[in-house]
């Protein structure tokens, strides 16, 4: 079992320093509004992803009027501890480190220490633009296969190269097809592998989403969950040569991943336009525990689960059924964090769970 010991935070957020250590396979994280909850969440999840959760600007985790940060955590995986550094100056390079060696690459660490985080601001993922569910899809496959990651940057550099070309075919007043059939075939290539993983990814997702769904809000509703690729039923190389001519006229690339998307149904109607706020909510968290759910079978031990303010979120039998998964049915790590003390406890105690309580 993959269990977060203890971390470190200087100059992070809100933290000047400050060390946690969990004894916990549960841990609820309490305290009023502005204490620094979703920051320790975060940070956390910083030593998994080199990244923020929120923030796509590492310098805005720097804690004000200060020149850098630094995390440092401690890992126990029923093997070994492992440790992982992130430093992060404004003038020089980030750094991170496991077991006190610097990676050469980044992206050989996602994955190593997998984690889902579920906050308040995620059901953008169901009702915002694709984009948002692409992102999705990617973030769990980037865990899974180190490859998915390198096909993606390839794939975007050569998508952009593409429009830039398709731009300017129009500026200057003629065309250059062979030039594009070079692109076409270099996009080939990173754009199916991207496709088969996220078919199999979404085939095996659905039932499982459909599953935590039901668990979630009871089985009268009936959730339906769809992959949309222009890449269905064509080869990617034929799509993009007939849409060639439609891709000049609108002067960027329309067929392709980058336009992939996943459709959700409740009861048969558009989930956009019918869900009501706490479904919407239900299957966010649908979503995000069949992300767990695959990560795990894909790792063969549970990721960390960091859940933000969920108690704000559902109704309280939806939140029973929910944290009765979490915390009996689930076996990994779990960080929940709410503003009432008590509500939390009770909760708890309810589900006869062994806890650490860290109150901010
Ligand atoms: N870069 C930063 N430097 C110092 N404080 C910060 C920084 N970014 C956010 N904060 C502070 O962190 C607090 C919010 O912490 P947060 O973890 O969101 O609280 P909550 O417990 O409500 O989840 C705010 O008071 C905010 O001013
Ligand atoms: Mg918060």
């Amino acid at each position: 079992m993959l269990q977060l010991k203890k971390i470190s935070l200087t100059q992070f957020k809100n933290y000047q320093f400050t060390s946690f250590d969990f004894s916990e396979r549960v841990v609820a994280v309490c305290g009023l509004n502005g204490k620094g909850k979703t920051n320790l969440l975060d940070a956390i999840y910083y030593c998994c992803f080199a990244k923020s959760y929120f923030l796509k600007t590492d310098g805005l985790n720097i804690r004000f009027n200060n020149d850098g940060f630094r995390l440092e955590t401690f890992f126990d995986n029923s093997k070994e501890q492992q440790k992982i550094v992130c430093i992060n100056r404004i003038a020089g390079k980030k750094e991170l480190l496991l077991n006190d060696m610097p990676y050469g690459k980044f992206s050989e660490h996602i994955g190593k220490f997998p984690a889902v985080m579920i906050a308040p601001d995620d059901v953008g993922m169901i009702m915002g633009g694709s984009e948002e569910r692409r992102r999705f899809m990617d973030m769990v496959l980037c865990q899974v296969d180190v490859r998915y990651l390198q096909n993606l940057v390839t794939y975007n550099k050569v998508l952009q190269q593409r429009n830039s070309l398709l731009k300017r075919f129009t500026e200057q007043g003629k065309t250059d097809w062979p030039l594009l059939e070079v692109l076409d075939e270099q996009l080939v290539e990173p754009g199916n592998f991207i496709y088969d993983k996220r078919k199999a990814f979404t085939a095996a997702l659905i039932p499982l989403v459909e599953k935590f769904y039901k668990l979630i809000a009871g089985n009268k509703e009936n959730i339906t969950m769809e992959y949309e690729s222009s890449l269905h039923g064509s080869g990617f190389y034929d799509l993009l040569n007939n849409f060639r001519q439609k891709d000049f006229l609108l002067q960027r690339s329309n067929a392709g991943i980058h336009k992939d998307d996943l459709i959700f149904k409740l009861d048969g109607q558009v989930f956009k336009t019918t869900a009501s706020q706490g479904q919407r909510k239900s299957l966010l968290f649908a979503l995000k525990l069949a992300e767990f759910e695959l990560l795990k079978a894909n790792k063969g031990f549970a990721p960390l689960l960091l859940l933000d303010d969920v108690f704000e979120k559902l109704d309280d039998n939806r939140m029973q059924q929910l944290l009765h998964w979490v915390c009996n049915e689930n076996e990994g790590q779990v960080f929940i964090t709410d503003t009432h003390t008590d509500r939390l406890q009770q909760a708890f105690e309810k589900l006869q769970v062994n806890y650490q309580l860290i109150e901010l």
